[in-house]
């Protein structure tokens, strides 16, 4: 199989083929997932969470997204590597520009940005350097103090049109790739519509153009035994972790994941 890059996925959405994301920490997983025809492997700064132990991304250092970046690289088999920039790792453009130079020299093909429509000059100057960027909206983790907690973004109609805004104002700045976090299926559905780039949703209902989860959470794992409703456990019904990751690409693929009852309304 070809390495897919940025044009794979834009191809893929021009067609109406829906991309599969999964979180990737490894080398172990990054062989097993990208096998298994997984075409973006995400190093989250989720790793926080189920690898640290942390109750939050918020301890999640640069350093600690480039190890798993480097760790991800060794076993990958041609998915496209996409890196987070952890907390505060964006707080300036001067930032920015240093930390996904660390994260790219690891071996990400990609960065991905929480944040929102102030990120627009940071977006572009990466981009004009070599950088592609994904921008997360809705739901950021990385925010989880100013939200209050985990909760789902979009419900009021000033919220969904602020996303909608930021949405179109990220594309122009140059992002290559949007991601949703927790917000109205409908909602996310009319994002992805909307802007050419490829749209990734976790809890954004099946209108999007791909879909992501946590890796130990499709594999039916919980550090702390809550289990939020956009997740399905895809060892059910399989004999190993190999059989998991085939369904949940096989899901995704042929749209029976997400189900309704894994999105939110408005
Ligand atoms: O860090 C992460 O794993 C993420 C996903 C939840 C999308 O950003």
């Amino acid at each position: 199989m070809p390495a897919v890059t940025l044009t794979t996925l834009n191809g893929l959405k021009a067609k109406g083929e829906k991309i599969t994301m999964l979180t990737c920490y490894d080398a172990t997983f990054a062989k097993a997932a990208s096998e298994a025809g997984v075409e973006v492997l995400l190093v989250g700064d989720s790793l926080g969470m189920v690898l640290q132990g942390h109750d939050s991304t918020l301890p999640v250092s640069t350093a600690d997204m480039a190890y798993h970046t480097a760790c991800v690289k060794r076993g990958n088999a041609g998915a496209l590597i996409l890196a987070d920039l952890p907390f505060m790792a964006h707080a300036t453009c001067e930032q920015a520009l240093a930390n996904s130079a660390t994260l790219m020299q690891a071996g990400a093909h990609m960065v991905k940005i929480e944040g929102a429509a102030w990120l627009a000059e940071t977006i572009t100057l990466l981009a004009q350097r070599g950088v592609p960027v994904c921008a997360h909206l809705g739901l950021t983790p990385q925010a989880v103090n100013v939200f209050g907690g985990y909760k789902v973004q979009g419900r009021q109609e000033a919220q969904a049109e602020q996303l909608r805004r930021d949405a179109q104002a990220l594309e122009r700045a140059g992002a290559a790739m949007l991601l949703l976090e927790c917000v109205p299926s409908a909602l996310a559905s009319e994002i992805s519509q909307a802007v050419s780039i490829p749209v990734i949703g976790i809890g954004a209902g099946s209108g999007t153009d791909g879909q992501v989860l946590v890796l130990h959470d499709m594999l039916g794992l919980s550090l702390s035994g809550r289990v939020a409703r956009f997740v399905k456990n895809f060892m059910v019904g399989q004999q190993d972790i190999q059989g998991a990751l085939a369904a949940y690409v096989a899901a995704v693929k042929d749209v029976s994941f997400p189900a309704s009852e894994h999105g939110f309304s408005a």
